[in-house]
């Protein structure tokens, strides 16, 4: 790793603990020393403190943040507090004991006030600018509006989106792939998602406005969600112009009564368990933020496949070799069933996400204490009130349930291995899992299919860039740079 990218890893970290002190996070993290007469009778996890944090310094320095957080794993198990700036967050690590953190209920264990940095994003209307009974049926909407019944619909527009876009492309040329699949996503989530009205009329403004917002999210804006800097500003400007689009294309959809087939559609259609329809607004912000939840994730996850799949020929041949057999079965045009078999190509973007999860760590507040039991049988108390974490990107890597885990071998999904299933419901957790499990992972596999089938059809592809290293200073961290390919026509 280089001295900027871990520099800016280790700013991240101290930022971020600064972030939930600043926050008043520290008050409640503070009530842990077990004050609770529930809690006495357990033990509380052990406590790394600041003085072994910076004993892995050199190991965060030159090796990563997941080094780290697999230091600390294998120092410390699958549940440990990290103590510093009198701030204290459980790790809890492994399906053993995330059981509760992914399927306990609202009222015993949610985001809490974690994710009040959303709140400037989509606007009051949604989401944590909510009581939490409206979220929940927000998140029903969500779910209902991508539903995999849904997503048969969506698999032509994402095909012609797909290639329209590699239709511009030359015989042959050099291209950052990243970027490349930013723009493509950006077509493919107006399209699918808000709508023709945008796809065709307004698609480069919209563009722009999502991009501004999403430049807002830095450590530091999400420590400071209403500080006035100029990165919030920008944020809070073009929150309010792309509010006004596209509240102008639901009303006009609604007093002229035409109706689409898009996710939009959809979530103007939604219901409240009263009768009440969505508001406007909340079509808005509930549109927003399903794009952001979306766009971003999809294209870490296709650079991420590019990176793995280019560097490892093998699986690259298998991948074609699929395509060449599903092509043939399907002489009439690829649809919903024939992505649906394309099980190699799902297992190599499944891989790249189990390695480089866009969401590399999951965070909750309990509401309520509870009792975790490592695999060992120890058992340790988790009190009320208190910041829990689990790592993606350590759970996703743990050697007694991945075999070589640093090894990037997709076949470890087949079926006569099936890693991701024996070590339990939680071994793999990319997507998150229980309760607030990603409700586009579906929808996400299709629109990556789609872009890989192509691209894997009609070109021959070679990877000019190393491979990328992470930039951890990211809130969703990201492959560092560019990512320049070398594509022919076939
Ligand atoms: C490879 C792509 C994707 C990855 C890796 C991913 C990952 C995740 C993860 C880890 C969570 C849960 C966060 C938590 O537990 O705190 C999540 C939630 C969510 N995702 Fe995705 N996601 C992807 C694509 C998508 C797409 C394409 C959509 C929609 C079109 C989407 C919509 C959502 C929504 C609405 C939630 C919130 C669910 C809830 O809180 O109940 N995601 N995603």
């Amino acid at each position: 790793m280089d001295l900027t990218s871990s520099t800016a890893m280790w700013c991240a970290i101290v930022v971020l603990l600064v972030m939930l002190l600043a926050t008043q996070k520290i008050s409640r993290a503070r009530r842990m020393s077990c004050i609770d007469p529930q809690c006495t009778s357990q033990q509380l996890p052990p406590v790394v403190n600041g003085v072994a944090l910076l004993r892995l310094l050199p190991t965060l320095l030159k090796e990563g943040l997941p080094s780290m957080a697999n230091d600390l794993y294998v120092k410390y198990g699958s549940v440990f507090t990290v103590s510093s700036f009198g701030l204290k967050v459980t790790l809890l690590i492994g399906p053993e004991v995330t059981v509760h953190f992914f399927q306990g209920l609202e009222s015993d264990i949610s985001h809490g006030n974690l994710l009040e940095f959303t709140v400037p994003m989509f606007g009051k209307a949604v989401g944590y600018g909510r009581d939490k009974a409206t979220r929940i049926e927000q998140m029903r909407f969500h779910t209902e509006a991508l539903k995999a019944s849904g997503l048969r619909s969506h698999v032509h527009p994402m095909l012609q989106e797909v290639e329209g876009y590699f239709a511009k492309w030359g015989e042959e040329g050099i291209v950052d792939l990243k970027l490349e699949f930013e723009q493509l996503l950006m077509l493919i989530s107006s399209r699918c998602l808000l709508g023709k009205e945008v796809r065709e009329n307004m698609f480069d403004e919209v563009h722009a406005l999502f991009h501004e917002i999403e430049s807002s999210m830095t450590l530091i804006s999400f420590l400071f969600p209403y500080l006035p800097t100029p990165v919030n500003r920008r944020r809070d400007r073009a929150r309010i112009r792309l509010t006004q689009i596209l509240s102008d294309v639901v009303e006009s959809r609604k007093s002229s009564g035409r109706v689409e087939q898009d996710t939009l559609q959809k979530l103007i259609d939604s219901e409240y368990k009263d009768g009440n329809p969505t508001t406007v607004a909340e079509v808005v912000g509930l549109i927003m933020s399903l794009i952001f939840a979306g766009k971003r994730t999809s294209s870490l996850a296709s650079t991420w496949t590019a990176s793995c799949l280019l560097s490892h020929p093998v699986f690259l041949r298998a991948a074609i070799e699929e395509q060449q057999r599903v092509t043939k079965k399907y002489k009439g045009g690829l649809d919903y069933n024939a992505f649906s078999e394309m099980d190699t190509l799902h297992s190599c973007i499944k891989e790249a996400l189990r390695m480089h999860p866009p969401a590399a760590m999951l965070v909750r507040r309990t509401h309520k204490p509870f009792t975790v039991e490592k695999k060992q049988g120890k058992q340790y108390e988790i009190p009320q009130d208190h910041i829990v974490a689990t790592p993606t990107i350590v759970n996703n890597n743990i050697p007694y349930i991945y075999r070589d885990p640093h090894v990037y071998d997709p076949y470890r999904f087949g079926l006569e291995r099936r890693e991701d299933k024996v070590g339990g419901k939680f071994s793999y957790t990319s997507f998150s899992g229980g309760r607030h499990i990603c409700v586009g992972e579906a929808y996400a596999y299709m629109q990556l299919k789609v872009i890989w089938s192509r691209l894997l059809r009609n070109f021959e592809l070679e990877l000019i860039s190393p491979f990328p290293k992470t930039d951890w200073s990211k809130i969703l961290p990201e492959p560092q740079g560019k990512l320049f390919i070398r594509y022919k026509r076939k």
